[in-house]
């Protein structure tokens, strides 16, 4: 991928020279026979030729920025899909796709909480408010953080609540580090899986979860986790928290990108997965949704979805 990429843009850079070559010796051509009587012009040549070398900078400058610098994504609404997708690659350096996950994540740990925007913060609030208000009167309660990454936007939220223990598993090395880091010191009780989500059982934990959480984690995998494994680790009272980005974002920002502090643009290429999609499946395995909710765009786009669910 990362050679197509190069290999893109070298190929765009050789159009560039050959145009700029091409349209020079034209305009000294042209110069040549306007200005210092070259080509012994007749009558009105002169005058037409002048004119068509106006109207060929004109165009030359137009389809400069069109084709060579991709303008003409922002200018034409009327772009099709595939020719806005054929264009947002240029501007990554790298691109990943959900099977190349693990190397993007532990690519990008360190800078992960640098890019969070105010919606995907919003989203955040929304299953932190969740978790909250199901375990505030609980004596205590045990929370499955699946694909828990840097743990700065959901498990530091319970940094004191020593009633609590929280379960983390993910498979990125760096995100493991970096959460680590971030819950050192904490009250509540911490224990660290370092595995796959596919790998998940109910032998691997042997007990069962009052909260299951599995925020922005399902469109960066390639298929869906075993749900009858993860029907067998939840409480029969217990909840299931899905938040993820709507497929309508997700189609007008296929890209899921990330700069790094020390240079360039990391993406990955979502799986999106429509909210009814999940129902479908989960409600198969037992599961029924208890509550949703979307977060919107100013605009009225929607942004995320959060579903809860429980047995
Ligand atoms: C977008 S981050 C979400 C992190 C966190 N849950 C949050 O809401 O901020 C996705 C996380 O899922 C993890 N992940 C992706 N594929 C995984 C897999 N197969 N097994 C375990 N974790 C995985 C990544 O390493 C990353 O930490």
């Amino acid at each position: 991928m990362n050679n197509q990429i190069k290999q893109e843009r070298a190929m765009r850079w050789i159009l560039f020279w050959i145009f700029v070559v091409l349209f020079v010796l034209v305009v000294l051509g042209t110069l040549g026979a306007v200005f210092l009587g070259f080509g012994q012009l007749q009558g009105r040549e002169r005058d037409t030729l002048f004119n068509v070398f106006l109207i060929e900078i004109g165009v030359a400058v137009v389809a400069l920025f069109y084709s060579i610098f991709g303008l003409k994504k922002k200018a034409a609404s009327k772009s099709t899909e595939q020719e806005d997708l054929n264009l947002i690659p240029s501007k990554y350096d790298e691109i990943f796709n959900v099977e190349q996950s693990l190397d993007f994540y532990n690519r990008i740990a360190n800078d992960y909480d640098e890019r969070n925007t105010n919606f995907l913060l919003q989203t955040h609030r929304q299953v932190i408010r969740t978790i909250d208000e199901f375990v505030s009167n609980k004596e205590s309660a045990k929370i499955l953080d699946l694909g828990g990454g840097t743990g700065r936007l959901i498990a530091t939220q319970f940094f004191n609540k020593n009633n609590l223990k929280w379960v983390y598993l993910d498979n990125s090395s760096s995100m493991v580090e970096q959460f680590r880091k971030n819950m050192k010191d904490a009250n509540l009780e911490i224990q660290i899986v370092f595995k796959s989500i596919f790998d998940i059982s109910k032998e691997l934990f042997n007990e069962v979860y009052d909260v299951i959480i599995l925020s922005l984690v399902l469109t960066s995998l390639s298929r869906y986790p075993d749900f009858e494994a993860l029907k067998l680790l939840l409480n029969q009272e217990g909840i299931l928290i899905i938040a993820d980005i709507d497929p309508v974002y997700t189609a007008l920002e296929p890209y899921y990108s990330v700069p790094l502090s020390n240079d360039g643009i990391l993406a990955l290429k979502t799986n999106p997965l429509h909210p009814l999609d999940i129902i479908e499946k989960l409600s198969f395995y037992g599961f029924r949704v208890i509550s949703s909710k979307s977060i919107k765009l100013h605009n009225g786009t929607r942004y995320s979805y959060m579903l809860v669910f429980s047995l």
